[in-house]
């Protein structure tokens, strides 16, 4: 078994994935040892409350060097990004935020000898060459979108740190991810998440992809279920490091509105594609994520149906306490 990890730094802790990161973290390690840091404060109470909350901006290597000396940090899931379509308005940014951050999260645990770090990549490495049904695990990268460019350029500097160095960086493509606690900002599947608000609030949804739209998918507990397992898993038995292909489910966003009109039968969604709809085409339907399988047992357990009945269930219970 590998060393277990005592004491976490989560960057881009108030974002869709590190918010509910963080508090799983915090169940399974202690509140305490569980350090969430962010630009952005004062995002959640839960977060901020919860346990140690540090103000981190990733392209500041000191600010997180001075949280790694603080807390006696062994570890870091480094969540903070700028997505595809924020990343598409804002190119220079997008690299500034993805590869400066990276670079200094990885120094960072370099120099001070880190036990691990998570690094996340994405369906977007993957561009219009890559054969789309599935996207296998090693296809030439070639991807369109800046977003996409730094996260290939990620997985890379990760694997050379981890063969260099001896830096233990792990990471997996995340498909797009659905939630209910905290909204996506600045990615092109947030359709997926926006249509269950609108669903709920309003009724109606306009889609800003077309209908016969499909890519790949994964409800939040399988997506924090795929995080921990892959850190905690036997380094042994790992021939990828930082690029592992991640299935959950695949539909298009036709499909998704009919299964969300099962629960509210009124429920209408009209489609008008923007600027958005060029980088879904650009990325695959599904995925093969044999690689992961094989070297640290995944598994995704929740489909469209499962996924649609509980972001309904849990979203209704958030509207009638007045918080959606
Ligand atoms: N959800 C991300 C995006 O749309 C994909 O990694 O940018």
């Amino acid at each position: 078994m590998p060393e277990r990890m005592q004491r976490i730094l989560v960057t881009g802790a108030a974002g869709q994935i590190g918010s509910e990161l963080t508090a799983a973290l915090r169940e399974r390690y202690g509140a305490q040892n569980v350090v969430a840091a962010d630009i952005r404060e004062n995002r959640s109470a839960k977060l901020m409350e919860g346990g140690p909350f540090e103000h981190v901006d990733v392209t500041q290597r000191e600010q997180i060097e001075a949280a790694v000396i603080e807390y006696r940090v062994d570890t870091i899931f480094h969540m903070a990004a700028i997505l595809s379509a924020v990343g598409e308005e804002k190119p220079q940014l997008a690299w500034r935020v993805n590869m400066t951050g990276l670079l200094n999260v990885l120094e960072v645990a370099r120099e001070h000898n880190l036990l691990r770090v998570f690094s996340p990549s994405s369906i977007a490495v993957f561009g219009p060459e890559t054969p789309p049904d599935p996207a296998p695990q090693a296809p030439p990268l070639r991807p369109t979108t800046i977003y996409g460019v730094t996260k290939v350029a990620g997985e890379l500097l990760g694997e050379y740190y981890v063969h260099r160095f001896g830096l233990d960086v792990r990471g997996v493509r995340y498909p797009g991810i659905i939630s209910s606690e905290t909204l996506p900002g600045g990615g092109t599947t947030d359709y997926a998440v926006e249509i269950f608000y609108k669903a709920l609030q309003e009724g109606h949804y306009t889609c800003f992809v077309r209908e016969d739209t499909v890519l790949p998918m994964m409800y939040m507990p399988d997506c924090i279920k795929a995080t921990m397992d892959l850190m905690e898993a036997d380094g042994t038995r790992l021939t990828h490091h930082c690029d592992f292909n991640l299935a959950g489910m695949s539909f298009s966003a036709g499909e998704l509105a009919e299964e969300i009109r099962k629960h509210l039968p009124d429920f209408t969604c009209e489609f008008k594609p923007d600027k958005r709809q060029d980088i879904a085409d650009s990325w695959p339907h599904s995925i093969d994520d044999s690689a992961a399988r094989e070297e640290w047992d995944w598994r995704a357990s929740y489909d469209l149906r499962s996924m649609t009945d509980d972001m309904i269930s849990r979203l209704s219970k958030k509207l009638e306490r007045g918080k959606l």
